[in-house]
């Protein structure tokens, strides 16, 4: 018994010394230290043996098994050596940067048309996404069964509870709360009842503007409107007004600038009849029938109010050809902004 220990020990070591590379060696150690090694099977056979003769052969088959796996370390060592000259580990590599979130696109998009308005004298209002149908309809000009309300229908929560199909219900908000002057600008959330499509979302985000004092002129509107688009898509930016229906303004105006894609020539993007225009907000002079609803004198004040679509201006700007890819957090598409 001893012998055959001895002669398997001897066998053992020539082969991890003997092993080329990696396989070889997991080869030699499956069959020298496996599960399904002689020598495991003779450890596992000791309790057969007469007492007497176990613990001689018990220590013996130890001393082997000790001598193989300091044999197979060595052989770990030797091939790993051999695989990778040199220092192990480069110390002098830049680390793994670990990727830090940000905001996502229309967020900052919305700060930075709250920063560019701010900085022309406009404070910030808010209102509720979920609006009276007075706020988001009536007292904008829109009474029950008026033919407008169908191009900006939305969602009903209740027969006159609605979520809000533009930021214009934050005016009647605010004027019903303060005394004009009135200078602000409402970012925000607003739903239409759309069918969705590259340009189309049934919710999409508007910055509202609206200014009210006792001598405003639509030269005013114009001027901040083309400051605005100056400061957002570049100073070389050509604007123009193009007479527009909303009923919350007389007159009203849909705001334009010349397609950037093209220089006005019309292409894809700006479409071959608009003769090289983009659509990007939609202004004019506030109603008289709005600043009576919220109990202002049409008399004595005067004022423009505008909204503008953050998600068109994105997709202009950044050049996003579909709008949906603003809603699906795909952060291969977040990452480049
Ligand atoms: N609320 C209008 C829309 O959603 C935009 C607008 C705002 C037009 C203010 C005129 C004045 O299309």
């Amino acid at each position: 018994m001893i012998e055959r220990i001895d002669a398997l020990r001897a066998e053992g070591e020539r082969a991890f010394a003997s092993a080329g590379n990696a396989a070889d060696l997991e080869t030699v150690r499956v069959r020298f230290l496996g599960r399904k090694s002689d020598l495991t099977a003779l450890l596992r056979g000791l309790k057969d043996l007469p007492p007497a003769e176990r613990s001689a052969v018990g220590a013996r088959a130890n001393e082997a098994r000790l001598a193989l796996e300091a044999a197979l370390a060595e052989a770990e060592t030797r091939l790993v050596g051999a695989a990778a000259p040199g220092p192990r580990r480069d110390v002098t590599l830049p680390g793994r940067r670990p990727r830090v979130g940000h905001r996502h696109l229309i967020s900052s998009v919305l700060e930075e048309i709250e920063t560019i308005f701010h900085g022309l004298g406009f404070s910030i209002a808010e209102g509720p996404d979920v609006e009276s149908d007075w706020h988001a309809f009536t007292a904008l000009n829109m009474p029950p069964g008026h033919a407008a309300r169908a191009t900006t229908d939305t969602f009903y929560v209740a027969p006159d509870v609605c979520m809000r199909p533009q930021t214009s219900s934050v005016q009647i908000r605010v004027m019903g709360a303060q005394k004009p002057p009135v200078r602000i600008i409402c970012p925000g959330r607003v739903y239409r009842n759309e069918a969705v499509d590259a340009t189309h979302h049934f919710e999409f985000h508007q910055v509202e503007g609206l200014y009210v004092d006792e001598d405003v002129s639509l030269a005013d509107l114009k001027g901040i409107l083309d400051r605005f688009l100056k400061e957002f898509f570049g100073p070389d930016t050509v604007i123009r007004f193009a007479p527009s229906y909303y009923p919350f303004v007389e007159p009203g105006a849909s705001v334009d600038i010349r397609c950037f894609f093209c220089g006005g020539k019309g292409c894809a993007v700006c479409g071959p009849l608009s003769g090289g225009w983009l659509e990007v907000l939609g202004a004019g002079m506030v109603h008289p029938n709005v600043f009576k609803a919220v109990g202002y004198d049409p008399e004595r004040w005067m004022g423009y109010a505008f909204g503008v679509g953050v998600e068109r201006l994105i997709m202009l700007r950044h050049g996003v050809p579909d709008i949906r890819m603003l809603f699906q957090n795909d952060s291969r598409l977040l990452r480049q902004f």
